[in-house]
């Protein structure tokens, strides 16, 4: 069986959960004529792809030779802890893990909470400012400042660098997407080169006067005689800013549109904000029903038997991670938002030796970014949404709200996909 849906149509890409939930009715892993490659439509199977060991995530460079213009693009992913297999992927997720460890994460809560204060305020500022009607973009003012001004503090880089870090980041990761044109192309290799010698610059600086952060322990970390080359380093502090913001900006931005889209949900949420432990369930639904990244890749080491089909040494199959959020065997009411959902094994942070090792960090930001929001601004509803035209990468654009009328006033209509 084949499947049939176009990854480039805009109907799918403003909603793919249907035409996932037709393509799931014709089988766990089927071909995909337009990609090229198998496709998971089930959460059996895209877990048992990301756990598979004859699927590697197998990186073909582009460069013909050291002066290619994507020079700098291979080695950030060759020498990254994503794009390598065992036993490099092994040595550096110890290395890199090694370094997360030392406490960085949860040292970082109060300034994270400090970080969304600051930011809520300008929300506020925005919503008072009768120029803006009310209303502010969560995305702009709010979702996308916040993870790039944790990682800089995480890392140590200077929070005035934020704006510079999210525009190379943004570049690369468009490489991510099905046929990247030209210029997206040579945007990617150009914000490669940059971050690449900015983070070289940062890392030269730590060794020489060391803080206490994660670049220094990163720096410094060592396991026996082994540590992190200073490629493998650049390469694993891009990987830290690319992972560490996108998904974190796209998370919130689905997650917060769908608990605003069922007004039942949010008054059951904001009666429970307090709750620390319901806080943590509504962020594991938020990343459930609306995943931020839904494709990953891997390669067929060997012929491998996968739910029926066999994908052969050299084929590529893709994990679907929004279809597996939504597959209907593990997820009762599979569409509808539940805040307090429980069980919750959503993939949304994957599965397997590649599981995502920012997800601490992530849950944290997701956590107080979302509660500091409800908190502070109360009921909200969507004015207007608009998505990024992208399916790997799944958020929105921008992310309109504004305080919602108290229940019983009548209520203007409001454009939200
Ligand atoms: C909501 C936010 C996030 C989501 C949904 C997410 C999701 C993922 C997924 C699905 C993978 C596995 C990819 C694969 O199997 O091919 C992954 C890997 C990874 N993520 Fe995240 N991520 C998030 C945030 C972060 C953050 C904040 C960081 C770090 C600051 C981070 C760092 C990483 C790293 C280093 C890997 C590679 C791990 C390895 O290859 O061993 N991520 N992430």
């Amino acid at each position: 069986m084949s499947a049939s849906f176009d990854l480039s149509d805009p109907g799918f890409v403003a909603d793919p959960y249907p035409a996932l939930a037709a393509a799931r009715a014709d089988g766990p892993v089927q071909w995909h004529d337009g990609l090229g490659l198998w496709v998971t439509t089930t959460h059996a199977a895209a877990n048992d792809v990301l756990r598979n060991r004859g699927l590697g995530r197998i990186f073909r460079p582009r460069a013909a030779g050291e002066d290619d213009p994507w020079t700098v693009f291979d080695w950030l992913h060759a020498d990254s802890i994503l794009d390598s297999e065992p036993p490099k992927h092994t040595r550096l997720r110890r290395l890199v893990a090694g370094a997360f460890n030392k406490g960085h994460v949860e040292r970082l809560r109060p300034r994270v909470e400090q970080i969304a204060a600051e930011l809520l305020t300008g929300v506020e500022q925005t919503l008072a400012d009768p120029g803006s009607g009310g209303r502010v973009d969560l995305i702009e003012a709010y979702a996308e400042p916040l993870p790039v001004l944790v990682i800089c503090e995480l890392l140590g880089a200077p929070a005035s660098d934020w704006k510079l870090l999210r525009d190379w980041s943004q570049a690369i990761v468009k490489m991510y997407e099905v046929s990247p044109t030209q210029p997206t192309q040579e945007e990617a290799q150009r914000a490669c080169a940059e971050f690449a010698a900015y983070v070289d610059g940062l890392a030269a600086e730590r060794a020489a006067h060391p803080g206490d952060d994660l670049l220094t322990s990163l720096v410094l970390e060592r396991d026996g005689g082994d540590r992190l080359s200073r490629r493998e380093l650049v390469a694993t502090v891009v990987l830290l800013l690319n992972a560490g913001h996108e998904a974190s900006v796209n998370g919130f931005g689905n997650g917060v549109a769908s608990l605003l889209a069922e007004p039942d949900e949010l008054t059951k949420v904001l009666a429970t904000l307090d709750d620390d432990t319901a806080v943590a369930a509504l962020v594991e639904e938020m990343l459930r029903h609306d995943s931020p990244l839904h494709l990953f890749e891997r390669t067929a080491t060997r012929d491998v038997e996968l739910h029926g089909v066999t994908v052969r040494a050299g084929e590529k199959v893709a994990a679907l991670l929004g279809a597996a959020n939504r597959d209907p065997a593990v997820f009762d009411e599979r569409d509808r938002f539940r805040a307090g959902r429980e069980p919750n094994p959503h993939l949304a942070f994957g599965a397997g030796i590649h599981f995502c090792l920012g997800a601490p960090l992530a849950r944290m930001e997701l956590q107080i970014s979302v509660q500091a929001l409800l908190q502070r601004l109360g009921r909200l509803e969507v004015v207007e949404a608009r998505r990024r035209p992208t399916f790997v990468l799944r958020g929105y654009e921008s992310l309109v709200v504004r305080a919602a009328p108290l229940a019983g006033a009548v209520q203007e209509g409001g454009g939200h996909e």
